[in-house]
């Protein structure tokens, strides 16, 4: 089972969380992580949950993110029925992680049973506890 923990950031606060996100999907055993801030679109249908990081700028998702997704509809990767999860840093409005969420379940139709995790700034200790869990609860919904 593999495991895509995909960001962006700009400043490390996203990347932050991301790197706390791929710890915590580690702990469920038996899955193999990849902690990146960049894929092929075509090589998005090779993980079993993907986890998406980003944060918000200009009340949108950074273009890189956009361009993947662009891409992985354009060359129809199937993601359908996968797992996933948003999560991402803010400063006071915070849309991004939402919009991805959106595409993720509405155009790819992946599983994102939760809301997006989202942090203001930097991301303190007991934000980072919630970014481990998220992934930890992500990798083993694979392997239950
Ligand atoms: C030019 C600029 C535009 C921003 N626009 C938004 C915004 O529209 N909404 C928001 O919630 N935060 C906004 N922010 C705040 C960032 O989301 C925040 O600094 C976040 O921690 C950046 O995460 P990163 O370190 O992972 O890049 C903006 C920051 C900058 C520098």
């Amino acid at each position: 089972m593999k495991v895509l923990v995909l960001y962006y950031s700009r400043t490390g606060n996203t990347e932050k969380m991301a790197k706390a996100v791929a710890e915590g999907a580690k702990e469920a055993g038996n899955v193999q992580v990849e902690l990146n801030y960049f894929v092929e679109a075509d090589d998005l249908g090779g993980f079993d949950a993907i986890l998406v990081g980003t944060p918000t700028y200009h009340h949108d998702m950074p273009v890189d993110i956009k361009m993947l997704f662009e891409g992985a509809a354009a060359r129809n990767v199937s993601l359908k029925g996968k797992p996933g999860a948003t999560f991402g840093s803010y400063g006071w409005s915070g849309e991004a992680p939402k919009l991805v969420s959106e595409i993720m379940k509405n155009k790819f139709e992946m599983n994102l049973p939760e809301a997006p995790l989202l942090a203001k700034y930097a991301p303190d200790q007991g934000m980072l506890d919630q970014c481990r869990a998220l992934g930890r609860r992500v990798a083993e919904s694979l392997i239950r």
